[in-house]
């Protein structure tokens, strides 16, 4: 991640030589973690398995991945931030957050963290922080395009019944997801992290310039975002 202040722009370097071949996952290094930083990481591990689901680019593979990691994160989320001394919980976000990079190496990102991005690079706000504001609002807006694969988030989190008709369980991913920020103390709106609201056609110029607006599943123009910004505002 490289962040120009003098132009005050982030980017990501992404090269398969950068990727690790192991990865080793140790629970107990998560139980200092200050909750501030386990929220913000845990709900960006969310934001990258939900919107690595929904890419253009996903395959099988990397959906089935995403959706493991959003199963994961749904069971142990709440338990890691309530109780950082359970070491099954924090494996379990651990894992999630690994197998959900795995998923978006494949299949990158989408509007969330195209939007995100600016409010970092111009506020500070950190990196997980504004993809918790953002995610619901993103997720809404792509939601008509990708009815059913939002549909299997909520049954991934395990918020809706079989029976459950396709758009319903659409809206209540949405809605299950908006709960699970709220419920772990993840701050709810930009103007609550300190974003000035002047310059959210600034930010949207940034956003539409990301390469991960070309992966998301419903075409985005420049309005979308400001309208989209505004909601989250
Ligand atoms: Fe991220």
């Amino acid at each position: 991640m490289i962040t120009f202040t003098e132009t005050q722009r982030k980017l990501v370097l992404n090269h398969t030589a950068l990727y690790p071949e192991y990865a080793l996952l140790d629970p107990t290094l998560l139980t200092t973690v200050p909750r501030q930083a386990q929220v913000a990481a845990g709900m960006d591990a969310l934001t990258h398995a939900v919107e690595s689901y929904l890419s253009r680019e996903a395959t099988k593979r990397s959906q089935q991945w995403a959706l493991r990691a959003i199963e994961l994160i749904a069971q142990h989320f709440r338990i890691a931030v309530q109780n950082p001394a359970d070491l099954e919980a924090q494996a379990g976000m651990q894992q999630a957050a690994m197998i959900a990079g795995l998923a978006f190496s494949v299949s990158r990102l989408g509007i969330v963290h195209a939007m995100a991005l600016p409010l970092s690079a111009l506020f500070g706000v950190p990196h997980g922080v504004a993809n918790a504001i953002l995610l619901p609002y993103g997720l809404e807006f792509n939601r008509p395009a990708v009815v059913e694969q939002v549909g299997n988030i909520a049954r991934a989190m395990g918020v809706c019944k079989d029976s459950d008709m396709t758009e319903e369980a659409s809206k209540k991913a949405v809605a299950a997801i908006r709960e699970l920020a709220e419920d772990v103390g993840a701050p709810g709106c930009m103007r609550e992290v300190g974003v000035a609201e002047a310059t959210i056609e600034r930010m949207a110029q940034d956003a539409i310039e990301s390469a991960h607006i070309s992966r998301n599943p419903r075409p985005v123009k420049i309005d979308d975002i400001i309208s989209l910004y505004h909601k989250a505002y």
